[in-house]
């Protein structure tokens, strides 16, 4: 017998249904049912009226307890008071302006200060700039063609990092991709021999963190490896921090796993959901960096910046890393309890600050989705094929809240399975 109602979703399917009309695919991308969902549609809230701390209410009026932090860019809780005072106080004295505003300095000032690696700061607005200033950056300074990716990647939407069989992606726009294998670093060297040298980056998350399998930790061994793989050869070596940045080390997820990038990306955890992302790099790519053609209308401006400032401060007064790690051991342990309460075995993998989650035995992934949708229908907002996020506001009275959801998810699922008894 389920202790939490099922939610109503009228309203917000309402809103959806305007949203069809007006914009293709109504919410498209990893935020609406055409990539995100996998669910049942009627169990999905779709349009969000307001947010506060680790909360968002949809058009009906329903709150969830969210476990994706808008995929990554809430880290210090939705609303957190001291970015937005921030933020608020720069627009009043301006945002996007003619001359950049010395916020830009500061906040570059800020990240070669947090970074370990990082000699210099470039900013720019999505994850996806980030990474493709970083590959332009590479060939810049080796006149080299080649960029090696490892399996499974995510690095954004520019055509350069999509998959050929993609809808409008030409075959030459990912002719020089060579994607390897995690963790094979004869495979690196196999490649490159094969390459015959012409390889300008390897680009790769911290730790293969991908979409629909368990994620896979890295190991710091692995990491001196390819470092030096890639200083042997002149390869710039680019990790992509677009989202596990900053919730693993606020110095970088290489100096996390021991080791310095010569190109690191960063966005999600950067400044509490305003609109900014940075690469640092370092001092031998200043020049490549400089030469670069690389802008956009509100790349520089201020507002972001201050968001920023506030936003790395709190998190280092926070130590939000240890945070998040405490948080995401407790609440996966007690996912898995309550999972095996009902007969369940939950399969927890990847960093506990950015958790992925499966049922075991379930190859096809249909009764973690089904798992999946019914939290989300009582109210916690989980997803079946993607990694989790926390953010700071999370308390421990969320957290019972979010196991005891997954609990009555728990139930709901073996009601409707008897076979599986
Ligand atoms: C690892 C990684 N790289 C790059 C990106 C692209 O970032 P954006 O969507 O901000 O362009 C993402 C986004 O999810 C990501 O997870």
């Amino acid at each position: 017998m389920s202790r939490f109602p099922e939610y109503n979703h009228e309203k917000s399917r309402g809103w959806f249904d305007r949203a069809l009309n007006v914009i293709p695919s109504g919410v498209y991308g990893h935020l609406g049912p055409t990539e995100g969902l996998f669910l049942p549609i009627e169990k999905w809230p779709l349009i969000c009226s307001r947010a506060q701390g680790t909360y968002f209410w949809d058009m009906d009026g329903n709150r969830y307890l969210d476990l994706m932090c808008a995929y990554g860019p809430n880290v210090l809780g939705y609303g957190d008071p001291d970015v937005d005072a921030a933020a608020m106080a720069q627009l009043s004295v301006g945002n996007c302006t003619t001359a950049p505003s010395y916020k830009m300095v500061e906040c570059a000032e800020l990240l070669v200060d947090t970074v370990a690696m990082a000699d210099w700061a470039f900013f720019m607005k999505n994850g996806t700039d980030a990474t493709t200033f970083s590959v332009l950056c590479a060939r810049a300074h080796t006149r080299k063609r080649k960029v090696f990716f490892l399996k499974n990647y995510y690095h954004g939407n520019d055509a350069w990092a999509m998959k050929a069989d993609y809808p409008g992606i030409l075959p030459e726009d990912v002719a020089h991709n060579v994607i390897l294998p995690w963790f094979d670093l004869q495979a690196l060297e196999d490649a490159y021999q094969a390459c015959d040298g012409d390889v300008a980056a390897l680009i790769a998350q911290p730790y293969d963190h991908g979409n629909f399998y368990d994620n896979r930790l890295a190991s710091k061994e692995y990491w001196a490896s390819v470092r030096k793989f890639c200083t042997e050869h002149g390869i710039v070596l680019i990790i992509d921090d677009v989202r596990a940045g900053f919730r693993l080390d606020l110095a970088g997820s290489d100096h996390y796993y021991g080791f310095e990038a010569d190109l690191i990306c960063f966005c999600k955890a950067l400044a509490n959901g305003y609109n900014m992302s940075a690469v640092c790099g370092k001092e031998f790519l200043r020049p490549a960096a400089s030469s670069l053609s690389f802008t956009g209308s509100y790349w520089m401006s201020a507002e972001p910046f201050a968001a920023c400032i506030a936003c790395i401060n709190k998190m280092k007064k926070l130590n939000t890393p240890k945070l998040f790690r405490e948080l995401g051991t407790k609440l996966t342990a007690g996912f898995q309890a309550a999972g095996r309460a009902h007969g369940f075995d939950l399969v927890v993998s990847g960093e506990p600050a950015l958790f992925y989650l499966r049922i075991a035995n379930d190859d096809s992934l249909m009764l973690h989705q089904e798992w999946v949708a019914e939290c989300v229908s009582r109210g916690l907002f989980i997803t079946s094929h993607h990694n989790h996020f926390l953010n700071a506001a999370v308390t421990d009275a969320d957290i019972q809240l979010a196991i005891d959801i997954a609990d009555d998810a728990f139930s709901v699922l073996a009601a409707n399975h008897p076979e599986l008894r």
